[in-house]
C-alpha cells in the first residue's frame, strides 16, 4: 500500500452511515447504530445517514414492504433523536450518484477481493450460483455510498469492518491507478459497549432481524408490556450478578444484559455492576425492564405518530436527497473527468413531468 495517501489533510471530516430498510428495527440497531448516530450529532462534524434501499434489493423485497420499511426506518432515525435540521437523512435511490459511482468501483474492485467477503459467504451459503449478482457486488455500492461524499468517518457495527477495509482498498487503488489523491481513506468508527447486542435467547448469537424467534429481540415497535415480558423471559444463568466485570467473562447472557443496561443508561458495565452486584436476576431484570421501557416506549410512540402521516417523512427524505446530491454530484462529475468520460459536467437528469409517463 502506498505511503502518504493515508492522511491527506484536504478532506473535511464528514460522517456517513447507512442502514438497510428491511424491517424489524431492533434494540441492536438502536444501541449499535441509531443512538450512536444521534449522540454523535454533537461532535461538530457534518453527518449524512442513508436508508440504503438499493442495497435492500440485493435479496428479494416485496415493493409495498420496501416502501413501508424505508419510511419506518426514517421514522426510527427521527424518533431516536436524529434531527433532519442537523443531519442529512435520505434514501439511497433518490441520489443516482450512488449507483453511478458503484459502477466505476465495480471496475476498480477485483473479483478476488469480493470473494473474500465473509458476509457474502454467510448470506449466499451453499447457494452461490443462485444469489443475485447484486449481492456479490454489494460492497462496491457500499464504497460508493461512502466515497460519493468523501466521508472520512463511518460508524458501524463490528460486522461491517471487512466492508470498510474493502472501501479503503478501492479508494487506494483508484487513487493509484489514476495518479490522484481524490478519494479519502475512510476510518471505521466501531466503539461503545453495544457494538454487538446479543440475542435474548442465546448469548452466543447476535440480536438480528432475521432470527425466527421474536422473543430473541426487542423491536423498536414493541409496546411496554412486550418489552417487559421479553426481558423477564430472557435466558440467564442461576448465579447472582458478580461484583466485578471480570466475573461476567464466561456468562454471555448475563454480560449481554449488563451491557444493554449500561448502553441504555449512558453508563458503563463497571458502574452497572457496582450498583447491582450480588443481585439475582429476579431483581435485576425488572430494573432493566423499567429502564428499557422508559427509554424505548417514547421512541416507539414517536415512530407510530410519524407513520400516521407519511407525507412528512417523504418530505424529509426528499429534502435530504437534495442536500446529499449537492455534495455527491460534483464528486461524481470530477470522478468521471478523472477517468476520461466526455461531457462529465452535463450529467443532469431532466425533470420528470407527467408527460414522461407515456406508459400509463
Ligand atoms: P442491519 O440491521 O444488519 O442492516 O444493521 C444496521 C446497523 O445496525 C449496522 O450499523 C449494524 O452494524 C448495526 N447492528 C445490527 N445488529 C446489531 C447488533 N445485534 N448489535 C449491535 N449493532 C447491530
Ligand atoms: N452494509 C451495511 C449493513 O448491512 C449498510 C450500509 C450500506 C452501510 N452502505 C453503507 C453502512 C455505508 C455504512 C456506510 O449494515
Amino acid at each position: 500500500m502506498t505511503e502518504g495517501v493515508h492522511t491527506s489533510p484536504t478532506f473535511t471530516p464528514r460522517v456517513f452511515s447507512g442502514i438497510q430498510p428491511t424491517g424489524n428495527l431492533h434494540l441492536g440497531n438502536y444501541l449499535g447504530a441509531l443512538k450512536r448516530f444521534a449522540d454523535s450529532q454533537n461532535d461538530g462534524m457534518q453527518s449524512i445517514y442513508c436508508m440504503v434501499d438499493l442495497h435492500a434489493i440485493t435479496t428479494w423485497q416485496d415493493p409495498a414492504d420496501l416502501r413501508h420499511a424505508t419510511r419506518e426506518l426514517c421514522a426510527g432515525f427521527i424518533a431516536s433523536g436524529l434531527d433532519p435540521e442537523r443531519s442529512i437523512l435520505f434514501n439511497q435511490s433518490q441520489v443516482p450518484e450512488h449507483a453511478q459511482l458503484a459502477w466505476v468501483f465495480n471496475c476498480v474492485a477485483r473479483m478476488g477481493w469480493m470473494q473474500r467477503m465473509t458476509q457474502f459467504k454467510d448470506k449466499a451459503g451453499k447457494n452461490t450460483q443462485n444469489v443475485s449478482l447484486g449481492l456479490f457486488g454489494y460492497p462496491a455500492l457500499m464504497a460508493a455510498d461512502i466515497l460519493a461524499y468523501h466521508a472520512t468517518h463511518v460508524p458501524v457495527g463490528e460486522d461491517q469492518k471487512q466492508h470498510l477495509e474493502l472501501t479503503r482498498d478501492i479508494a487506494i487503488k483508484f487513487n493509484n491507478d489514476y495518479g490522484v489523491e481524490f478519494f479519502p481513506i475512510t476510518e471505521p468508527v466501531i466503539e461503545g459497549v453495544a457494538t454487538r447486542v446479543m440475542s435474548l435467547r442465546d448469548g452466543a448469537k447476535k440480536m438480528s432481524k432475521s432470527d425466527p424467534s421474536d422473543m430473541s429481540r426487542i423491536n423498536l415497535t414493541d409496546d411496554a408490556d412486550t418489552i417487559a415480558k421479553k426481558i423477564r423471559k430472557a435466558k440467564t444463568d442461576p448465579e447472582p450478578l458478580p461484583d466485578s466485570v471480570e466475573g461476567l467473562e464466561d456468562r454471555p447472557e448475563a454480560r449481554n444484559l449488563v451491557n444493554i443496561y449500561a448502553a441504555l443508561a449512558d453508563s458503563t458495565p463497571e458502574a452497572v455492576i457496582a450498583d447491582h452486584a450480588g443481585q439475582q436476576f429476579g431483581t435485576f431484570k425488572p430494573s432493566l425492564a423499567d429502564l428499557a421501557v422508559a427509554k424505548l416506549a417514547p421512541i416507539s410512540a414517536e415512530m407510530s405518530r410519524l407513520m400516521q402521516d407519511t407525507s412528512e417523512i417523504d418530505a424529509i427524505l426528499r429534502r435530504g436527497a437534495e442536500q446529499a446530491r449537492a455534495i455527491a454530484a460534483p464528486i461524481l462529475v470530477r470522478t468521471y473527468e478523472i477517468i476520461g468520460m466526455v461531457g462529465a459536467g452535463h450529467n443532469h437528469a431532466p425533470e420528470v413531468s407527467d408527460e414522461y409517463r407515456f406508459w400509463e
